[in-house]
């Protein structure tokens, strides 16, 4: 399978692709790596936006992506992306992150990084259509496609920066590896890691984060998007997640 052009409003994108020799790095099962024939993994269509808000993501520093992901398995764990971290935004908080699951079953394993460079929090959200997830400030975030069917999932993220993988290379992947048989298994390249704590998709209806309604729509309002750039003013979107 090769990453077929999406049509977004009148922009026809091509994606990159994440192929499987990319992740060498962050697979768990070597084993099975070693084997394995190199194959695309998932597509990112990045910068998608309908020609009437051409000016206004520009102006407020906005990028809306959609990631396809065919279903599968890497040996013994689920199809996933290779996980990253967000340089910081302001005050010691990096920029944060939105995702929408428009089709499919996804699991956001997010893992929070303390001064010290542990892991002080792990959480894992399980979401299908129509749910969206905050990545908070200072969490690593991986997804992972733990169902049988195409995943198509949406972020919004600031404009202004670029993903730091290097970190989750290092220690070969994520603080847990989502096996295929649904079990959480820690990843022994980090030492003291907190227990993952399960928590729901979020709705937000001051900011349109609504399950009902398309992420996308988000831009019709676009000061709903303020929170990507300027972390440092919406504490109280972050607090009750990051506890
Ligand atoms: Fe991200």
């Amino acid at each position: 399978m090769t990453g077929q052009t999406l049509k977004f409003g009148t922009i026809e994108r091509d994606p990159d692709v994440r192929m499987l020799t990319d992740m060498e790095a962050v697979i768990w099962d070597k084993a099975w790596y070693d084997q394995a024939e190199d194959r695309p993994l998932y597509f990112m269509y990045r910068d998608l936006f309908l020609d009437r808000h051409d000016s206004v993501v520009h102006e407020y520093d906005v990028r809306y992506d959609i990631t396809v992901m065919p279903p599968g398995t890497l040996g013994r764990e689920y199809v996933k992306t290779k996980g990253h971290y967000h340089p910081e935004a302001a005050q010691g908080l990096s920029f944060p992150e939105i995702y929408e699951v428009i089709q499919g079953e996804a699991t956001y394993l997010m893992q929070r990084k303390a001064e010290d460079g542990t892991i002080d929090d792990v959480r894992v959200v399980d979401a299908t259509a129509g749910d969206k997830v905050i990545i908070p400030p200072n969490y690593g975030h991986i997804t992972v496609n733990t169902g049988d069917r195409t995943l198509k999932m949406a972020n919004w993220v600031s404009r202004q920066f670029g993903s730091i993988y290097q970190d989750i290379e290092e220690r070969r992947g994520g603080a847990y590896y989502l096996a295929a048989n649904g079990d959480l298994v820690a990843n022994n390249n980090y030492d003291d890691l907190p227990k993952p704590r399960r928590d729901e998709p979020r709705e937000v209806p001051d900011l349109r984060i609504e399950s009902e309604t398309p992420m996308y729509k988000m831009i019709q309002r676009p000061n709903t998007l303020r929170f990507l750039n300027h972390p440092e003013k919406f504490e109280w979107l972050f607090d009750d997640i990051s506890r």
